[in-house]
């Protein structure tokens, strides 16, 4: 066996052990959320059936699913949040899931720039390393209709659940991007949002599922949140 062959058996053995473990928990949880062939019409179906409120996206890069989310909501204005040159290489921190994410995610002030101009006119960049105070300025308390959470790892989300905390409401649909599906999945999205909602008494459905992409919609949520 080659290194390499090696290193996709390993990778093929992970990610089948990950897929039983996911069927498992979602089985359990919720036996029979919407199912989608990919992960922007999961995210498109989600925000067009909700209703009125903030839209925001963590995890941007070039855009891709957020151009799609403004083009859900032309006549509103859309929220994405990413470090992009304002950090350094990569994740910010460690991501253990799929693949090698250190290289990925890089981006010049130039190359960001040239991005931001070409976004359409409802989208508003908020560029910075996620952080609780810079996120609640910009978010304030309105309620939030759809969130999405494309930044991959744990801290990042943790991060981002508690300073959107005053913007949750019942109604409000939640999607998580790698939220499960691949080895190590319950240390990232889905570890950070079951943490999150046993501390601040969330209830919640599983609404739709893709590949890692899951949608959750808040039933309940306790009074400090
Ligand atoms: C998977 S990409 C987003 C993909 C994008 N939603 C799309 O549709 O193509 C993840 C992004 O999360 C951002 N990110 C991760 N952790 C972050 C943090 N702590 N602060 C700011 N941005 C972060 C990265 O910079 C990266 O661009």
């Amino acid at each position: 066996m080659t290194e390499r062959s090696n290193a996709n058996a390993v990778h093929t053995a992970a990610q089948a052990r990950a897929f039983t473990a996911w069927q498992d928990y979602i089985q359990k949880h919720s036996p029979q959320p919407v199912q989608y062939d990919s992960k922007l019409e999961h995210l498109a179906a989600v925000t067009l059936g909700s209703g009125t409120g903030t839209v925001a996206q963590f995890g941007v890069d070039a855009g891709l699913s957020l151009r799609m989310l403004s083009a859900c909501r032309p006549r509103q204005q859309v929220m994405g949040f990413d470090a992009w040159h304002l950090k350094g290489p990569g994740l910010p921190d460690r991501w253990t899931g799929n693949f090698d994410h250190s290289r990925s995610f890089t981006w010049t002030q130039e190359a960001h720039r040239e991005m931001a101009l070409s976004m359409p006119d409802n989208v508003r960049l908020v560029p910075g390393l996620f952080e609780q105070q810079q996120i609640r300025d910009v978010m304030g308390t309105s309620p939030a209709s759809v969130i999405h959470i494309d930044c991959d790892t744990g801290p990042a989300t943790s991060t981002v659940l508690e300073a959107i905390r005053p913007n949750l409401v019942v109604g409000t649909m939640i999607v998580f991007d790698e939220y499960a599906n691949y080895p190590g999945w319950r240390e990232h999205e889905h570890g950070a949002w079951t943490k999150f909602a046993g501390q601040n008494s969330v209830q919640y459905q599983y609404w739709g599922i893709c590949h890692m992409d899951v949608s959750v919609r808040i039933t309940s949520i306790g009074r400090n949140a």
